[in-house]
């Protein structure tokens, strides 16, 4: 498989939920590209934007996204309807577990996970990201970008992602059809965000299922303020809860600067 196969647009048009796509070969970022399309009228959706490599991949707050060829890293469109604005962090994770759902039909016998609240876990290493971000100027589209490590190889990533990150190629040791994983993520993706759309019960089992935080030591930075105690898992919000010697916080967001 070469890691640099195009993407079947036709296909992906045909069998996902997907009716507007947005291709490019170079973008500097799928989130910035989705968000000037927005801006510049009202793109039908659910709109791809989707391309082989950023050149400014952005991550949540000031963090970047190191994506090359071989990568899958595509931002969705949506129309914000039955999705709380407020509720930011249940988006986020319900990405992460469609992700994590989606990737284990490629790899069955290995351990998926989502970090609270926007990283998705190989095996212990961060397989993928997701940011998600409002349009400043049409207010009910959301945009969803995600990044999965998929036919690159760590080898080649810069010194200060190489130790903590993988991507399947390197944890499978073969490489993927890049179309399939893309079809997979969205049919998943469609199906979580409708049951965040319906407030489904379900979910909350879910996310808690796949937590990689639960029941570790974890640090967390909210808004300035640093909370240290054990995570407990995951509320209805979305919110993580980190119990310290005197209270169980809610982290409703935030950067987690530790786990053990
Ligand atoms: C993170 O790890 O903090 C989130 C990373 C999100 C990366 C994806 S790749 C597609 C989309 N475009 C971007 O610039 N970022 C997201």
């Amino acid at each position: 498989m070469n890691s640099r196969e195009p993407f079947d647009l036709l296909r992906i048009r045909e069998e996902t939920f997907i009716r507007n796509i947005s291709f490019h070969h170079e973008v500097e970022s799928t989130n910035t590209l989705a968000l000037e399309l927005i801006a510049r009228g009202q793109p039908p959706t659910p709109l791809l934007v989707i391309t082989d490599c950023q050149t400014a991949g952005r991550g949540r707050g000031s963090n970047r996204w190191w994506s090359t060829e071989g990568a899958l890293t595509f931002s969705v469109v949506v129309d914000t309807d039955g999705l709380n604005p407020a509720h930011v962090c249940q988006a986020s994770l319900t990405t992460g577990l469609a992700i994590c759902q989606a990737l284990e039909r490629f790899a069955p016998t290995r351990d998926f996970a989502i970090k609270w609240p926007n990283d998705v876990f190989l095996e212990g290493r961060k397989v993928g990201g997701i940011l998600l971000e409002r349009s400043s100027v049409v207010e009910d589209r959301l945009v969803i970008g995600i990044g999965v490590n998929v036919n690159n190889s760590m080898r080649e990533a810069p010194a200060d992602v190489m130790p903590w990150a993988t991507s399947l190629a390197d944890c499978l040791g073969t490489k993927f059809d890049r179309t399939l994983v893309l079809i997979e993520c969205l049919h998943q993706l469609e199906r979580r965000i409708d049951e965040l759309r319906r407030a489904e019960a379900s979910l909350l089992d879910q996310w808690r299922a796949y937590c990689l935080l639960s029941g570790r030591k974890v640090t967390i930075d909210m808004f300035g303020t640093q909370i240290s105690g054990t995570c407990q898992g995951i509320d209805e919000q979305g919110a993580l809860l980190v119990r310290d010697g005197k209270k169980t916080h809610r982290c409703v967001g935030g950067i987690v600067r530790e786990f053990s």
